[in-house]
């Protein structure tokens, strides 16, 4: 039973990403890349990397910040999605990461657009406060999950009103609502928790990954 419906949610996937997810020769031929480059392949599934550049419209986005760059899939999504001028950066702790996201993101044609800045997040994260455009339309979370909730302080620093996070891995086969002392499992609930409680943010978890993982949503509040 339990495979049988594992078989038919590998099949609907299947399904969405055949009508919804155009073929793409650099974006397709990223996971193999990537393996090959000795690279853990935890980038976002292709209907989540869709997902994000949809988000990335809806937001009439110019500036969107990612946390967690691995090898660039969700970045080159992202920045596709951005109009022209606009600028995504991407902060990645491991330079080796960083090295393969800068050639890969060169070959999906959006070298001009995005900047790697090679640090750990909560290190590089202050020095955007001093830059000439400090403000966000979206940011996307998806790097160490122990400091998901200094990223979401950051993330609020950061956005403009009506601006948007956007979180993955929320949800981890639902151990999040049974953390024990895992810290991994910790940061995230009590992301997951701060996200809920702030009066500044209006926020959601979608689940996704047939349900084994989710993504949450929250929207910085406008000014009263
Ligand atoms: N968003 C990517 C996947 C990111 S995987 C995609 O979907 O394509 C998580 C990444 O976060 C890894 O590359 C890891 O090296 C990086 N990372 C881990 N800890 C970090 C930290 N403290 N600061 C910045 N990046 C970190
Ligand atoms: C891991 C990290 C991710 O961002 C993800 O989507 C899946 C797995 C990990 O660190 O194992
Ligand atoms: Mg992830």
């Amino acid at each position: 039973m339990q495979q049988q419906n594992e078989q038919r949610a590998d099949l609907i996937g299947a399904y969405v990403r055949e009508l919804f997810v155009p073929r793409d020769e650099v974006l397709d031929g990223f996971e193999q890349e990537l393996e090959r480059a000795g690279i853990p392949l935890i980038q976002v599934p292709p209907e989540l990397g869709k997902l994000l550049g949809l988000l990335v419209r809806l937001m009439r986005s110019r500036r969107v910040l990612e946390i967690g760059t691995l090898g660039g899939y969700s970045a080159a999504w992202m920045a596709r999605a951005l109009p022209e001028g606009g600028r995504l950066i991407t902060l990645e702790k491991s330079a080796k990461h960083a090295e393969f996201a800068r050639s890969f993101l060169a070959r999906a044609g959006v070298v001009d657009k995005v900047e790697v800045v090679v640090g750990s997040a909560l290190d590089t994260l202050p020095a955007l406060l001093e830059r000439e455009e400090p403000q966000f339309d979206m940011v996307f979370i998806d790097a160490d999950k122990e400091s998901y909730p200094g990223y979401l302080d950051w993330s609020i620093r950061l956005l403009r009103p009506g601006g948007l996070i956007v979180a993955d891995n929320v949800l981890r086969g639902g151990k999040v609502m049974e953390p024990g002392d895992d810290a991994v499992l910790n940061g995230v609930a009590e992301f997951n928790q701060h996200a809920a409680a702030s009066p500044l943010l209006d926020s959601l978890i979608l689940p996704n990954r047939n349900g084994q993982d989710g993504i949450l949503l929250a929207v910085v509040r406008e000014q009263q």
